[in-house]
């Protein structure tokens, strides 16, 4: 259940900052990386799955890297739930902002413009050769673009890769607009993403909801529990 004190806490709040990761997406049918049942959890082929999304295997075996991402990543389907929801009408109102990790689109189907993808978009897809854009169904078809044979990628962010310039101005603005931080689903782990939080206000408050401890440092409350409960609970 959410407590009242959580509930005062987004009441009383100037401007919400929303820090997402997997966690959000579990309740719309898309696995997370790191827990038992998430994608790090398996091998394929042999090769660890933080191997096949990198910038060297798209390099060097770009078949194989097609071959695993458009069977593990790719959730067309997926619809999203409560949280993408609930966040998104609070970022329309002005009175949130969102920094994402996830790459599955759900925070723009539910409505949210403004969210800055800090890994990217599987659904935004060019091609590596003349830098074209092109539609993801037509990636789902092959992996070579049809006008000039160059491999089509989507367009997120590998390991060994940086993330862009403008996602990390957009979210160091929203971190430093906020008077409360609030990270959900999200094991914490992956940088730059998580040093994010230390461009925070001095009193910003910090808020951590997710089903595991995370790494946060100190933070105001946490809610230890599944996200989407939480979600369904908070009122405005
Ligand atoms: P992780 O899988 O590392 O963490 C997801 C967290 O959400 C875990 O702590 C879960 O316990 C928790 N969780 C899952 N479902 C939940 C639920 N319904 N309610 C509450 N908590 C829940 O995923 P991320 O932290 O998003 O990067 O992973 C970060 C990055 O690592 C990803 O963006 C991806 C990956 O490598 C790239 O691919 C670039």
């Amino acid at each position: 259940m959410m407590t009242e004190n959580l509930q005062t806490l987004f009441d009383q709040a100037q401007h919400i900052t929303f820090m997402t990761g997997a966690g959000v997406s579990t309740a719309s049918g898309i696995p997370d990386y790191r827990s038992k049942s998430g994608l790090y959890s398996a091998k394929f082929k042999g090769l660890p799955p933080e191997y096949l999304l990198s910038h060297d295997c798209f390099v060097q075996q770009p078949e194989m890297f097609y071959d695993f991402v458009k069977e593990n990543l790719y959730f067309p389907d997926a619809k999203p739930n409560v949280i993408h929801e609930k966040i998104a009408a609070l970022c329309q109102s002005g009175r949130a902002s969102l920094i994402t990790q996830n790459i599955d689109n759900l925070d723009r189907t539910a409505g949210n413009d403004q969210v800055v993808e800090f890994h990217g978009n599987l659904y935004r897809c060019y091609c590596s050769k003349d830098g074209e854009q092109v539609d993801w169904h037509d990636y789902m078809k092959s992996m070579y673009h049809d006008t000039d044979h160059g491999i089509i990628r989507p367009d997120i962010v590998l390991y060994g890769e940086s993330i862009s310039e403008s996602a990390l101005q957009r979210s160091m603005a929203a971190i430093e607009a906020a008077d409360l931080l609030v990270i959900v689903g999200t094991s914490f782990k992956v940088y730059p993403f998580a040093g994010l939080i230390n461009y925070r206000q001095p009193n910003a408050k910090l808020v951590v909801v997710n089903n595991e401890p995370i790494p946060a440092g100190s933070v105001t409350a946490q809610y230890s529990g599944d996200a989407e409960t939480f979600f369904a609970g908070l009122k405005g």
